[in-house]
């Protein structure tokens, strides 16, 4: 089991080059599912979960080969399935394994896919995923902890209405209805970029999609899907992380290849604490502004709101703020796991239902801590590079999950980071 060193206190300076987002990463290979034809994707992220999902598909009937040149190139083909089950023992590990549902059931009119199971985070039911692919004409079956879906006739557009955005549920009734008869709309859908970025592949493959990143999102369907060449995006989490680490340590640094827009809500909020952020050739710069960090209330929201997967991060930057920051979460409903960690390394929360109240202190104090989830592992990498002295880390497998060569960036801007096994 890999553990994290880190000795605190280096301010980083430098440049950090952001890959893509893995969160747009996954859909896209899902999506690849579509049709018989090749599907390139550039500047895929190389982390555990992109790994998961390139073999599931490749267990479902895609070649999916490493191309030369650019960095993260993939190249994916299924000239025909040979599979539609979606196994638990893939599944229970990346519970984004549930996208395969949609392009299964528009391109084989089935699907066998384990139920994800709960994870560190919440229950993270899949009863939207479900209803909408029920509304489209499908016939949905619980046996055995699988979902068990058909539809013989082919899937059908439908008027879907969310009763709260799911980022998951939106990307993959967008997949399905992309080869469904008829036109979908869907009311409510999620508008993070990741959402905008999966409707530019599928456009790119001959779907017909509007309204991609608002929260009406219509697709008609067509016969058939082509083959397409599709970039990831930026990954907008990685962007905000290393714009913390930058601003916790008190230095500054580029931030490369991620535009400063993409941020959202963060934006404002890391400003408010005395981040300055300031747009620069081909990315932004983060560094402390004057020196002092401001104590900020935030509440997590779906897109343009403040990010859920930031939330971990920024109570890091909270503990040394001056003043307190009430940081309530909305989305998931046990997204606190950070917090007792950080409280051994000196910081003072105190949790109360969907809130944590955070009251800054001088300085955290180095300390054993364990991971928890992706992003709460994170949280505490940043916390590590500001706090006196020596920090390890255990079970930072949750962060090989959603971030490339984390401790090779960092080591890179001046942190003393080193992983050992
Ligand atoms: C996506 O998860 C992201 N994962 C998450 O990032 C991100 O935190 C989340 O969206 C933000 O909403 C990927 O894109 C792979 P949701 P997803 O459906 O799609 C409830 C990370 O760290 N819900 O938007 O699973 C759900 O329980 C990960 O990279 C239902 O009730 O999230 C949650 O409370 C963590 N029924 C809320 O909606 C459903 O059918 C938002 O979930 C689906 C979701």
């Amino acid at each position: 089991m890999d553990r994290l060193v880190v000795t605190g206190g280096v301010p980083l300076h430098g440049t950090v080059r952001i890959s893509g987002a893995k969160n747009a990463a996954l859909p896209a290979i899902a999506a690849a599912l579509l049709t018989d034809e090749p599907v390139e994707l550039e500047n895929v992220p190389d982390v555990v979960d992109v790994g998961s999902m390139l073999r599931l598909v490749q267990r479902l009937g895609t070649s999916a080969t490493h191309v030369g040149g650019a960095p993260g190139r993939i190249r994916l083909f299924t000239p025909e399935l040979v599979s539609v089950e979606a196994p638990y023992d893939l599944v229970r590990r990346m519970r984004a394994s549930v996208l395969v549902l949609g392009p299964l059931l528009a391109r084989a009119g089935r699907a066998r896919v384990s139920l994800p199971g709960g994870c560190a985070i919440g229950p993270r039911p899949v009863d939207l995923h479900l209803k909408g692919l029920e509304r489209m004409g499908a016939t949905i079956d619980l046996v055995d902890g699988y979902i068990e879906a058909t539809a013989p006739r082919g899937l059908r557009g439908a008027e879907i209405e969310f009763p709260q955005p799911s980022v998951g549920a939106t990307e993959n009734l967008v997949m399905a209805a992309t080869l469904a008869r008829g036109t979908t709309r869907i009311v409510n859908a999620a508008r993070e970029p990741e959402i905008v970025d999966l409707a530019r592949l599928l456009l790119a493959m001959g779907a017909k999609i509007e309204g991609a990143g608002t929260d009406v999102v219509t697709v008609e369907g067509v016969e058939r899907l082509a083959g397409a060449r599709h970039a990831i995006l930026p990954d907008r989490i990685e962007a905000g992380t290393y714009a913390i680490a930058a601003a916790i340590t008190g230095g500054r640094l580029k931030i490369e290849n991620a535009p400063l827009e993409l941020l959202g809500a963060a934006r404002e909020k890391l400003v408010e604490a005395g981040v300055e952020l300031r747009e620069a050739e081909n990315g932004f710069e983060a560094a402390r502004a004057n020196g002092v960090l401001e104590g900020v209330d935030v509440v997590t929201r779906p897109y343009p709101g403040f990010a859920t997967d930031l939330q971990a991060q920024f109570m890091a930057l909270m503990c040394i703020a001056r003043g307190a920051a009430m940081i309530t979460e909305t989305i998931f409903e046990n997204r606190f796991m950070h917090v007792p960690e950080l409280m051994r390394m000196g910081a003072r929360i105190t949790v109360h239902g969907g809130s944590a109240l955070v009251r800054g202190v001088e300085r955290l104090k180095g300390a054993p801590v364990m991971a928890t989830d992706l992003r709460a592992s994170v949280s505490l990498v940043l916390a590590a590079l500001a706090a006196e002295g020596r920090t390890e880390i255990n079970r930072i497998y949750h962060l090989d999950r959603g971030y490339e060569s984390l401790e090779r960036k960092l080591a890179a801007v001046g942190a003393r980071i080193e992983r050992v096994p």
